[in-house]
């Protein structure tokens, strides 16, 4: 089967804790001995490589998800759930020795904090993988726990085979370096990351001399979000920029995963920047409008509503 999309990432059980604790300034304590008593909790299943396979499942692709979880409940979750969303889970590797990644949100009115158990997700290896049955259009990687060696056999994979590239990298790859990932930027066609860290990979304080910088790498189509303030989009001919939509937002777990997997699913269906802005924008922000990084996701029926989301061009 050739995929429209296989997305490559971590796998989670999130569960969401609500209420009984309220930040201090910037931070949340909580006294040794003490017992704290939650008055909600709210389990779901997370991690880039679900994440973004749902987005793309939504809006109509045929999608496959490759990752790692252990044989656990929290994993049987995640199957579950990639069923439901049709999504195929077959590139799914399962191991007895590490859990599945389990994420726990403490949400407060003014942010949230998240304790990360990453486990099994960021243990893939190349060995695990049968290269020859993935077969798809696109490749949309998000983390895979900073293993270069895997990197480079996708990339190159990809490269072979004709496959586009859409990278998000995740903290352990950005910490790399760009030594190490400046020949793999020179194959992406969607470079997607937040401000803070385009800002760390670049090394660069101002948005042009990081755009700057990462066109010239990647030669794609360059993608730095940045929360609430929206994105900024450039490509070697043209830049575009865009508010996020404010609606309430309830938890903003999911935002950015939610914003990259739509923003390449409207490349894919328009090759049109703007309208993947529009689209991304959309999701992302419906996404924050529920808690659970995969509720809220826009499907294939509500494509063309939202027209509200205004994309202006800029030049630096
Ligand atoms: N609170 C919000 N309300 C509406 N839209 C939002 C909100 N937060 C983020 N977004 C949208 O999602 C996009 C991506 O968000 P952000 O820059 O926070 O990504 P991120 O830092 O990668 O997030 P994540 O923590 O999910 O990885 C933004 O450009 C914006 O369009
Ligand atoms: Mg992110």
């Amino acid at each position: 089967m050739r995929y429209d999309v296989i997305t490559i990432g971590s796998a989670t059980r999130d569960v969401f804790w609500k209420g009984g604790f309220k930040p201090v300034k910037d931070r949340l304590c909580f006294e040794l001995g003490s017992k704290t008593e939650i008055e909600d909790l709210y389990f779901s299943t997370g991690g880039g490589g679900t994440n973004t396979a749902a987005t793309f499942a939504n809006l109509g692709f045929r999608v496959a998800c490759l990752s790692k979880i252990g044989e656990d409940p929290g994993g049987q979750a995640v199957l579950d759930d990639l069923k439901e969303l049709n999504v195929d889970s077959k590139f799914i590797k399962k191991t007895s020795d590490f859990h599945t990644a389990y994420s726990t949100v403490l949400s407060t009115e003014l942010d949230r904090a998240i304790l990360v158990y990453r486990g099994a997700s960021q243990e893939m290896e190349s060995k695990d993988i049968d290269f020859d049955q993935l077969e798809a259009k696109w490749f949309y990687i998000s983390s895979v726990g900073g293993n270069l060696e895997l990197l480079n056999s996708f990339f190159n994979y990809a490269v072979k085979k004709n496959i586009r590239l859409a990278w998000n990298p995740g903290h352990k790859e950005l910490k790399l370096g760009m030594g190490d990932l400046k020949s793999l930027l020179s194959n992406v066609g969607v470079l997607i990351l937040n401000l803070e860290e385009a800002k760390k990979l670049t090394g660069e304080g101002k948005i042009s001399d990081i755009f700057g910088s990462l066109i010239k790498l990647t030669n794609g189509i360059v993608v730095v979000t940045n929360g609430m303030k929206g994105v900024d989009v450039c490509s070697n001919k043209s830049c575009f920029r865009a508010s996020a939509l404010g609606n309430e937002a309830v938890e903003r777990a999911g935002a950015g995963d939610a914003f990259g997997s739509a923003f390449v699913a409207g490349l894919i269906l328009k090759n049109d920047i703007e309208y993947a802005i529009q689209l991304a924008t959309a999701n992302a922000s419906s996404v924050v409008s529920e808690i659970g990084a995969k509720n809220g996701l826009l499907r294939k029926d509500s494509l063309g509503k939202f027209e509200k989301v205004k994309v202006d061009s800029f030049k630096f």
